[in-house]
């Protein structure tokens, strides 16, 4: 079997298992609910110890003697799946963070908050936040992107959009789940500053942004299972963030009972195996001493209900709203601002709607939007998307469409044809096939792919790409030859809708890369001590021993790169990107003036006034990265502390504002455990992408008395 249809026999299982639909019973319940305190002590302990464990896949369970009401939980960043309703599918996470737009993902945050409210879902098993440490992860386009300021914002705004309507959010995976080759035996193995930098700070700002759940992670953390990882559950998460929502374990990921019980998850899902009845039970007889570790978790998981008024309403909302066109038109906003124009020669794009009148389509994926990824997070309704000919037919019936299936390079007509046209869009790239949890990704596009996109190039000098993946891929091979490539993501339901609008100038591009697009896949660093199998697919890899700590074999994935990972490492020790972070091309022109930098109590306001020179409107991003003092493999030469999206009208000008505390300036001190600031000469530098800047400023930092605690120091100009 070769490994594409591995991988389709593998979504088929996984869509089974995942995607019955179900329709969440209703409760109608008495608004008057028990007080914590009457919860716990007045639940026996057969109750209690039923209640740390999920039922029915994906549930809280009732407890109907004190008309404790059931919590249905569901996957997850994008959308709602599995359940029987029309729900819309939002752009994959990726595609957020590629907005660099924290107020439109709280938009959609709110109505996807309504359509749980509308389907009876009251804990959501998202955002992911995981760092893309290396390319070819089956799940970045899960998570929100290489670097942990901009996943952290984003993700909190959608927290707190999806928060508003009384629905928990569950932040995942909670830790260092950078890739799936083995993910239930591989054991990450990273430094404490290299956590506390880069892998844990979008959790922490997640976490005070209000998220009430964290899920943990399949892999164990230096040598620890993350269900039960006491120095990242006890220590940081609940002792120094002050987190008291509730911890979910990942599907299947205990290995045992008294860990977890002690210092880990507050619940195992999807059902009890290492916290089933007659386990917990033997414990806590054992150990009478341990049941307060019980009521502490059935008090996490309480605490979530009441603050969420989860137990004061019935379960399903019939007023609140879901797939309705305002809900689309969200999601369509989010999809067309995420989408990143990385190249435009002799501006092609925008197709200019007099001199169009004939255009070719081709691809493999010329038959329907991929809309999402695979496995846990692909919501079945829409598999796959509307094919963006439908789209441009409908919305320009003048135009002639062409769309070529399959090889249709060997008929002379249609190479004629093509070679006429006033331009060939491929549409080219992967699916929920290629890129899903479970297995990492291929790094090259598949064959069929690039010989559509060389035939069509040797043709037709107006070819373009529309590459749809989570994820850098292999484009130095081919990046030359079009005229324009699109970077789309998966977008969602409203796919094809999006892109018609950037082909035909509706909207900009204002999408921004949340990754490096390196040249080649040796280019990262990570990948050197990466496993060289990682396109291989074998099920015993993917399933063997998950949840038997005795069939296993835990081996080590060390991560000797330390913090020089995506950007870090490229603008650090190189070497230069393909197309850097932050990228991203408008149509528009940008001109930058006046950075200054002004103290506000114990924050730092700087700013700069940003300039649309162009006779266009357009939308820009304003990055700001701090250089520190001494730039070496622990001190990145760049690191994003700021960012800014602003529309700006031709000749408008504004100031633009960020906000900087003493962390921005601050690096994990190991001896004293606790962040201090790194005095001396640092840089504040305003730019468009992590390598192009275009303002710079010296600010020299006193080391200040008491730094282990943040105090911010003084900061001289
Ligand atoms: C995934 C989680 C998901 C869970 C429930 C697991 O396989 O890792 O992200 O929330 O399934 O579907």
């Amino acid at each position: 079997m070769t490994t594409h249809m591995k991988r389709k026999l593998l979504q088929f299982l996984m869509n089974r298992f995942f995607l019955g639909l179900r329709k969440i019973p209703d409760q109608r319940i008495e608004p008057t609910q028990p007080s914590l305190d009457q919860v716990t002590s007045g639940m026996h302990l057969d109750e209690k110890i039923d209640y740390v464990s999920g039922v029915e896949s994906f549930c809280v369970r009732p407890i109907k003697r004190m008309e404790i009401p059931a919590m249905w939980m569901s996957d997850a960043t994008s959308g709602i799946r599995g359940v029987d309703a029309p729900v819309t599918i939002f752009p994959s996470a990726i595609a957020m963070a590629a907005t660099w737009n924290p107020d439109l993902i709280e938009t959609l945050g709110r109505a996807l908050g309504e359509e749980c409210r509308a389907t009876g879902i009251s804990i959501l098993l998202g955002p992911g936040v995981n760092i893309a440490r290396i390319p070819i992860n089956g799940r970045n386009f899960e998570y929100m992107g290489e670097d942990p300021h901009l996943a952290g914002s984003i993700a909190s705004s959608y927290v707190r959009g999806v928060q508003s309507k009384g629905v928990a959010t569950t932040v995942k995976h909670f830790a260092c789940n950078n890739s799936e080759y083995d993910r239930h035996k591989c054991d990450s193995v990273v430094s404490e500053k290299v956590l506390r930098e880069l892998y844990l700070p979008a959790f922490e700002a997640v976490v005070a942004a209000g998220t009430e759940g964290v899920m943990s992670a399949y892999n164990p953390i230096n040598g620890s299972y993350a269900s039960e990882h006491s120095h990242l559950i006890e220590d940081i998460l609940r002792n120094e963030w002050g987190f008291s929502g509730m911890v979910v374990s990942d599907w299947n990921s205990l290995y045992s009972t008294e860990g977890p019980l002690l210092h880990g998850v507050d619940i195992e899902m999807p059902k009890g195996k290492w916290f089933s009845h007659t386990r917990l039970k033997q414990t806590i007889e054992a150990h009478p001493h341990w049941e307060p570790y019980l009521d502490r978790k059935i008090e996490h998981i309480r605490g979530v209900s009441e603050r969420m008024g989860i137990a004061d309403r019935p379960l399903i909302d019939d007023n609140s709203p879901c797939g309705t066109a305002a809900h689309k038109s969200i999601a369509a906003s989010v999809a067309s601002e995420s989408i990143v124009l990385l190249k435009n020669k002799h501006n092609l794009l925008p197709l200019k709607r007099n001199e169009i009148t004939h255009v070719v389509i081709i691809g493999s994926l010329v038959a329907g939007e991929p809309i999402g990824g695979g496995g846990s997070s692909f919501i079945k309704q829409g598999e796959p998307g509307a094919p963006i000919h439908a789209e441009i037919k409908a919305r320009y019936p003048e135009v002639r469409i062409n769309v070529y299936r399959g090889k249709w390079w060997r008929s002379e007509k249609k190479r004629n044809l093509l070679a006429k046209a006033d331009v060939v869009i491929a549409t080219v790239g992967f699916n929920h096939i290629h890129e899903s949890e479970s297995y990492d990704r291929q790094w090259r596009m598949d064959k069929i792919d690039r010989w559509h996109l060389d035939h069509a190039c040797s043709l037709n000098e107006h070819t373009m790409v529309v590459f749809h993946g989570g994820g850098a891929v292999e484009m130095s091979s081919w990046v030359d030859t079009p005229q324009a490539i699109l970077f789309c993501w998966y977008l969602g339901e409203t796919s094809a809708k999006a892109i018609t609008d950037v082909l035909f100038g509706e909207t900009d591009p204002t999408g921004r890369l949340p990754i490096s697009l390196a040249r080649k896949l040796e280019d990262w660093e990570a990948m050197e001590h990466y496993p060289k199998d990682f396109e291989e697919i074998r099920l015993s890899r993917i399933q063997g021993g998950q949840g038997n700590p005795h069939k296993r074999n835990i081996w080590q994935l060390h991560y000797l790169e330390g913090l020089m990972v995506g950007y870090r490492q490229f603008a650090t020790v190189g070497p230069e990107p393909l197309f850097p972070f932050g990228f991203g091309l408008t149509y528009a022109e940008f001109a930058y003036d006046d950075l200054s930098l002004q103290q506000m109590h114990e924050r730092w306001k700087v700013t700069c006034t940003i300039t649309n020179t162009s006779q266009r409107s357009g939308t820009e991003v304003a990055q700001l990265y701090i250089r520190p003092p001494v730039v070496d493999r622990n001190h990145p030469a760049i690191q994003l502390k700021g960012f800014y999206k602003i529309h700006l009208y031709p000749k408008e000008s504004s100031i633009v504002e960020f906000h900087l505390s003493a962390r921005a300036f601050s690096e994990w001190d190991g001896k004293k455990s606790a962040w201090a600031v790194v005095p001396g000469i640092h840089t504040i530098i305003i730019g468009t992408s992590s390598m192009d800047h275009r303002l710079s400023m010296d600010v020299e930092i006193k080391d200040s008395p008491d730094h282990g605690r943040n105090d911010p120091g003084t900061i001289t100009i």
